[in-house]
């Protein structure tokens, strides 16, 4: 593969994301069809798809030898990572995005040989876009984020689906020992304020490859630590369960797993 414009990749995957975005807002003027998946309560709607649409299009003119790993259908061609991979979820948090019209966002990861390169999260109708670019740090709209700090569990944020304390009762030491939960509906936003201190730390049972993979470029800029809940390292072509936090509050997560 010739060498491949990181710098010109994420200027354009940050227009594009943008551009996504105003796609999504017009169309929700409009009446959309809202169908379900897996269960009754895994949805999806025809915006979800026109963005994965908007995004294999402009991939496919615009840099023919990149392939797209997304979560409305075209993730079915990609068996491995080689080469350049945009791992794209079009609209995260679709729960939200067809009951509250608001926080939901593009998830878009770019790697190269399973390596990621960019991470762009964009919260659409907040109008803010958490971005990085592997080595030059990571930003809230175009302003640095700082490295995360030390934080003791008792003055963390904490976020979690409260349906994952039926799953592992040790998730109760956690909740009583922390400031306070929180629980968003939206994985990447969740990585994407863990990067940016907002929270201090995130638990999910089952995250695919889409909803991580902007969001860990973005983590690992800030020094943020994330694995699956056993500790064990992450990989993107498996769902899986996630965990992710500032380091400290990683340590506490993994204590309550070794137990
Ligand atoms: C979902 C959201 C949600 C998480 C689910 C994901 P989707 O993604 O990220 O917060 O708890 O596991 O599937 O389906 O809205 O893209
Ligand atoms: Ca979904
Ligand atoms: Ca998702
Ligand atoms: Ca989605």
């Amino acid at each position: 593969m010739s060498e491949v414009k990181w710098e010109e990749i994420f200027e354009t995957a940050k227009n594009w994301t943008r551009e996504a975005g105003e796609f999504i807002k017009e169309k929700m003027s409009e009446s959309f069809d809202v169908s379900t998946k897996a269960n009754e309560n895994d949805l999806v709607t025809d915006v979800d798809k026109g963005v994965e649409e908007f995004f294999k299009s402009k991939i496919s003119t615009h840099y023919t030898n990149h392939r797209l790993l997304g979560e409305e259908g075209s993730y079915k061609a990609i068996k491995d990572l080689s080469g350049v991979v945009w791992i794209i979820d079009p609209i995260d948090g679709t729960v939200n995005f067809v009951h509250q019209q608001t926080f939901f966002a593009i998830s878009v990861g770019v790697y190269i040989e399973g390596e990621g390169m960019i991470g762009i999260i964009y919260d659409v109708m907040n109008g803010e876009m958490f971005s990085a670019l592997k080595g030059e740090g990571a930003f809230l709209n175009g302003t640095k984020l700082d490295k995360l700090k030390e934080v003791p569990l008792q003055e963390s944020i904490l976020s979690f689906n409260a349906g994952w304390i039926l799953k592992d009762r040790r998730l109760e030491e956690l909740v009583k020992a922390c400031r306070a939960t929180r629980s968003y509906g939206s994985a990447a936003l969740d990585i994407a304020y863990v990067a940016s201190g907002r929270l201090d730390g995130y638990i999910s049972f089952i995250l695919a490859p889409w909803d991580i993979a902007a969001g860990m470029v973005i983590l690992k800029e800030v020094g943020g630590v994330a694995s699956r809940y056993n500790g064990d390292a992450l990989d993107f072509l498996e769902s899986g369960t996630f965990m992710a936090a500032t380091p400290s509050i990683y340590n506490e997560f993994l204590e309550l797993v070794k137990k």
